[in-house]
């Protein structure tokens, strides 16, 4: 007896020291960089793409294949990227510990949720709609009214919104020097840092968020060369989709599927929901009122609700809005500037049918980063919600394998 209890002790030592190891192991932060980058002699990750090596959209006619890929961030440290992939999937960033970035910004849903307008840690529906995250390194205005000019500044806005994670600096500052893991993590990403720092915290989630690319889709394939990448159904909704009288390109500007610009459209508000002037706010100006960003189609399978209102569930929806004649959707207290290019197409239902074929080619989410499976503050990767509905479709999943 005494050597069968001596022998669990011994067991018990080892298998604690164990954790003890696997603890400080735990959360080393990555020296390499993502897929698709290259680490320089500097060792900083750069972004390697194809479309680089194209010519500048001048000169080519919007709506070309081959045309290059506007200026965008890299440059950042594999461990910096690292960093902030584990911060951006840790509910510890909001003040009660129940939501992420990643609660909205699911990589499952488009790095969106499938919900008309966000939730955050109040339970109650924020004003607008979550925009994809793929890509954000290419451009240089954030939200739907554009109010923020770098991801940076972009990230103090969820942090600190009473609505989204409602943090205070000083708590988010406090909860993560005091983690176990995160001043170490932030002293092997900063080495110049001697604490935690605000900056640090978006710089990182910065990095991480630019290493989200999305630009190998068939569509991609087939703008290299490829013919064979699309269907032909596909290569009819490309053609419908450039030309001058559907003109999604001219603002839908290949090879982001977006110009960076802020247009005014005329899309309505959800029931009950008062008009959003958009970026009239932002830029104090009359003529954008009403006017959003022109948001990126990649992906746009994976993030319905559609449009910053998120009226739209179905994509077939949001594309034929662009044929329900000009100005349809606008109140009638409303006078808004829209665009020019928005008019009446008189696009068929069959031409609508394949414009929506050809959006379905442009899915690509090869380069999607692997959700921790842990995270520092020990609360549920994403959040407990969003763990509760995985176990869900596991169970549902391991019903129908037993049937
Ligand atoms: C409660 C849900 C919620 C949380 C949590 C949240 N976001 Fe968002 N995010 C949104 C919504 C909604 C918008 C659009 C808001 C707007 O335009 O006014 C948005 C916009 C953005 C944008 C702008 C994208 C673009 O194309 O303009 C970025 C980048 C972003 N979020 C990153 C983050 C990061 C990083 C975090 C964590 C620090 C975060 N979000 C947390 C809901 C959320
Ligand atoms: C004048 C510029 C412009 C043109 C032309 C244009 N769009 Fe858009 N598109 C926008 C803007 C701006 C939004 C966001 C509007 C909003 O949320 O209120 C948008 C939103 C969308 C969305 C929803 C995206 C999302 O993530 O929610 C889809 C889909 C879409 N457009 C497809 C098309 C198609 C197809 C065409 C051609 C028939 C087209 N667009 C023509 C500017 C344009």
């Amino acid at each position: 007896m005494r050597t069968l209890l001596f022998f669990f002790a011994i067991i018990g030592c080892l298998l604690s020291i164990n954790t003890i190891a696997a603890s400080n192991e735990r959360f080393q932060l990555a020296s390499k960089c993502p897929p698709s980058f290259e680490l320089t002699n500097a060792g900083v990750c750069r972004l390697v793409n194809r479309y680089q090596f194209y010519d500048s959209v001048q000169g080519r006619g919007v709506g070309g294949t081959q045309t290059s890929l506007p200026e965008h961030r890299d440059g950042f440290s594999p461990a910096q990227i690292d960093l902030g992939r584990y911060l951006f999937f840790d509910p510890a960033l909001s003040k009660d510990g129940s939501v992420s970035c990643a609660s909205c910004h699911q990589p499952d849903k488009g790095f969106s949720d499938d919900l008309d307008r966000s939730i955050g840690i109040t339970g109650e529906k924020v004003a607008r709609s979550a925009p994809t995250l793929w890509n954000v390194a290419f451009l240089d205005k954030f939200f739907w009214d554009a109010r923020a000019n770098t991801l940076e500044q972009q990230a103090a806005g969820p942090l600190f919104d009473p609505m989204e994670m409602g943090n205070s600096p000083e708590q988010l500052l406090s909860t993560l020097a005091d983690n176990k893991h995160y001043p170490r993590m932030f002293a092997q990403a900063f080495p110049d840092s001697s604490e935690i720092k605000l900056e640090d915290i978006y710089l990182a989630l910065t990095a991480f968020q630019t290493s989200l690319i999305s630009l190998n889709s068939r569509y991609d394939q087939y703008a290299h060369g490829y013919h064979e990448a699309l269907t032909e159904k596909e290569q009819q909704g490309h053609n419908i989709f450039r030309s001058f009288v559907a003109r999604c390109s001219e603002c839908h500007q290949p090879p982001l599927f977006t110009n960076n610009q802020v247009a005014v459209i005329g899309v309505a508000e959800a029931e009950g929901v008062p008009f959003d002037i958009g970026a009239e706010k932002t830029f104090e100006a009359k003529k954008l009122r009403g006017g959003f960003k022109v948001p990126t189609l990649r992906n746009i399978v994976k993030t319905a609700p559609y449009m910053h209102a998120g009226n739209f569930t179905k994509l077939r929806d949001s594309v034929e809005f662009y044929n329900k004649g000009r100005g349809h959707a606008v109140p009638k207290n409303e006078k808004l500037q829209l665009h020019w290019h928005i008019w009446e197409p008189e696009l068929t239902e069959e031409e609508l049918d394949l414009i929506v074929e050809f959006l379905g080619a442009l899915t690509d989410e090869s380069l999607t980063p692997a959700i921790p499976k842990t995270v520092p503050s020990g609360l549920a990767p994403i959040d407990e919600k969003y763990q509760a509905s995985q176990q869900k479709n596991n169970n549902n999943n391991q019903n129908q394998t037993s049937e």
